[in-house]
């Protein structure tokens, strides 16, 4: 057999063959940019967000040639941390301006004084100085998206999107205001926020109160249909000259709930089996591969929480509830109501546990879950037996 390397990934953002589907969403995404609308994206951890902005922006920029800028603000704790990556999204990325002779990129900077670039392993970095008049960074976080919107003179739509927006709320308070003014002040620039936590972007762009509220259209993203999704997987191992049968794609979506970090995940660690064919025994021994591999990990996670958060998430991972403070699930929970309460709307807030409209209260990390469910009361060293692992 020809040496292939693993046909799947997981972690990072995925692109080319390695991308699947969304085309409804990438068509939405693209209309919304080249006509200089506002959408709000989101979904939970690990859905395929970032990916899909990618795919989008890419399509944007080809077939509409557009200007984007894509910013990631999950590393920003401040002001001038925001303003420093949205210079960096427009500059570099949407207005291409650190191309050219030394002269020509000094003078596009002129129009940004208080900004240093400098060049980093992962590409170009603005720095702002410090000092100056209302240090408050508001100025530099909108002086760049002015610059993005001129350019739109030329005709070509203009879009700026802010991956990770939800990281704004941690900020400060006023910052989702500030971003609702730049709309406001800015009409036929495309803002594309996206974010996981939903209850969090709720709270900014959803209900009485919100900074952001009807400021942008709202596209919640979902699983990938299990039909799509198996195909892909299939076709995936067809590509590195293996099998995987269509009861074990079925079995490696349903495991992992279709979250498609969580499939790809699963799916890599049946291609390491190293069998030519892989069925349903081949997914439910990878399983059990993962869950030993990352056995360490998952108890120091589990570890970290407090005794009642953890007596949920174990309860949970057992059995789904749909009212959490019912007699029958404290009781069976062996939990105070208050503390019930407590556990839950902290690991609600961590994103640890999610409500399913069909499922009730669960776990929200498939192989955390499964952990829990399998792993948790083993002895170390003793193993799982592929064969207690449930179907769903
Ligand atoms: N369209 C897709 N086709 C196949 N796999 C996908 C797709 N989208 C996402 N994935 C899988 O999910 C993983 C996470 O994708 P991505 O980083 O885009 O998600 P995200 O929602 O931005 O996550 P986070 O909430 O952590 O930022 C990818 O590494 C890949 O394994
Ligand atoms: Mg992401």
């Amino acid at each position: 057999m020809p040496n292939v390397s693993n046909p799947f990934s997981f972690g990072s953002p995925v692109s080319g063959d390695r991308f699947d589907d969304r085309r409804t969403e990438v068509r939405f995404l693209v209309r919304r940019i080249a006509a200089g609308q506002n959408v709000v994206l989101t979904s939970p951890r690990r859905y395929g967000k970032t990916s899909l902005l990618v795919r989008a922006v890419a399509e944007a920029r080809k077939k509409e040639h557009a200007r984007v800028g894509i910013a990631s603000l999950l590393r920003c704790s401040s002001r001038r941390e925001v303003a420093e990556e949205v210079t960096r999204a427009v500059i570099d990325g949407a207005l291409g301006w650190m191309v050219g002779t030394a002269e020509q990129v000094t003078e596009r900077l002129r129009r940004l004084p208080r900004v240093t670039p400098t060049l980093e392993h992962e590409g170009w970095r603005f720095a702002l100085a410090l000092g100056g008049a209302a240090d408050d960074f508001l100025l530099d976080i909108r002086r760049p998206i002015e610059l993005l919107a001129d350019s739109r003179l030329d005709g070509r739509p203009v879009c700026l999107v802010l991956d990770e927006f939800q990281q704004i709320a941690e900020i400060d308070q006023h910052l989702a205001g500030f971003f609702k003014t730049v709309i406001d002040d800015l009409p036929g620039v495309s803002l594309v926020f996206s974010g996981s936590r939903r209850h969090m972007m709720e709270r900014l762009f959803v209900g009485s109160g919100a900074a952001l509220k009807n400021a942008a259209e709202p596209l919640s993203l979902e699983v990938i249909p299990e039909a799509v999704m198996t195909q892909f997987l299939v076709a995936r191992m067809k590509s590195a000259g293996r099998v995987l049968t269509g009861p074990g794609a079925r079995l490696t979506y349903r495991l992992m709930r279709g979250i498609p970090h969580f499939v790809q995940l699963l799916a890599s660690a049946v291609y390491d089996q190293d069998v030519e064919v892989a069925d349903e025994d081949a997914v439910r021994a990878a399983l059990v591969e993962v869950l030993t591999r990352q056995r360490a990990d998952l108890a120091a996670r589990y570890e970290a929480l407090p005794m009642n958060q953890r007596k949920l998430m174990r309860g949970l991972a057992r059995n789904p509830v749909r009212d959490l403070l019912s007699r029958e699930s404290l009781r069976r929970l062996e939990m105070s109501p208050a503390s019930a309460q407590r556990a839950r709307d902290a690991l609600r807030e961590a994103e640890q546990i999610e409500f399913d409209g069909q499922i009730g209260w669960r776990v929200s990390d498939p192989v955390f879950g499964r952990w829990l469910r399998y792993g948790l009361e083993l002895d170390l060293g003793a193993a799982i037996p592929p064969s207690s692992i449930e179907d769903a």
